[in-house]
């Protein structure tokens, strides 16, 4: 069996004391954690991931990185930039990107492109609003969103990991419950084994609220290899509490 794969996403927070006291506070828990650990954290603080973090088994991660590879994009992080922050893994197309940042599938798909070829493994991540859900279009709209990815990066496909996200789940308190959840990861397996025969490697990370009382739940679902984190990340006791639970 694969070891099972945590990834914190930070979003916009952090500062460089708290980073270094929430870290600290995470690598004195890890005895007995055997899952794969990462945290992606603001820009800014990628250098410091790559000091404190050094000799950890945690990994670092960004949680964009631009569609161009450099020039006159003012604001942007190239993936040769992250690559020399020693970044292994970069979230593409989070919900709040799609939402906020007016993010499209083609858009999203030239950057896992990018981090690819950088060296860095992209955190492709899919999932279906609360409308769309109550619409019936949950699987059109996850399919949909993981076919551009796959057909912009023909065989380096099974290099990505990827996360389903509901985005009504997101920051809400709101979980798929497990068979929900199992349901979705099931048929993005299917759809990955259709376009890779690697494609068993790729790890499908649940995300959406998840927290230390839920985690144990829904990482023992068949198609639920790991966790995209976002609050509970915040939390030294219950991120390790996840890392645990990951680690069975
Ligand atoms: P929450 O765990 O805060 O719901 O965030 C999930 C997420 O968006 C991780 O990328």
């Amino acid at each position: 069996m694969k070891s099972k794969l945590i990834v914190g996403n930070w979003k916009m927070n952090g500062g460089l004391r708290t980073n270094s006291a929430l870290l600290e506070a995470i690598q004195s828990g890890l005895s007995g954690v055997t899952c794969r650990a990462a945290v992606c954290v603001p820009a800014p603080y990628l250098a410091q991931m790559q000091t404190l973090l050094a000799d950890s088994p945690v990994a670092w991660g960004a949680q964009d990185v631009s569609a161009h590879e450099a020039g006159a994009y003012t604001g942007e992080v190239s993936a040769t930039m992250l690559q020399d922050f020693g970044v292994r893994y970069c979230i593409v197309g989070h919900s709040e990107r799609r939402q906020y940042h007016s993010e499209t599938d083609a858009l999203v798909a030239v950057k896992a492109q990018r981090a690819l070829s950088a060296g860095i493994t992209p955190i492709v991540c899919v999932g279906e609003t609360q409308a769309e859900r109550e619409a019936g279009q949950t699987e059109a709209v996850v399919k949909r969103q993981l076919a551009a990815v796959i057909h912009a990066n023909g065989h380096c496909i099974s290099e990505i990991v990827v996360a389903y996200e509901p985005v009504w789940a997101i920051g809400t308190g709101l979980t798929a419950a497990p068979e929900q959840a199992q349901a979705v990861h099931a048929l993005l397996r299917k759809q990955l084994q259709a376009a890779s025969s690697q494609a068993d490697r790729i790890a499908i990370l649940y995300g959406g609220s998840m927290n230390a009382v839920n985690a144990a739940t829904l990482l023992a679902q068949p198609d639920i290899d790991g966790g995209l984190v976002g609050g509970a990340a915040l939390q030294a006791d219950d991120f390790l509490t996840i890392l645990n639970s990951a680690s069975r």
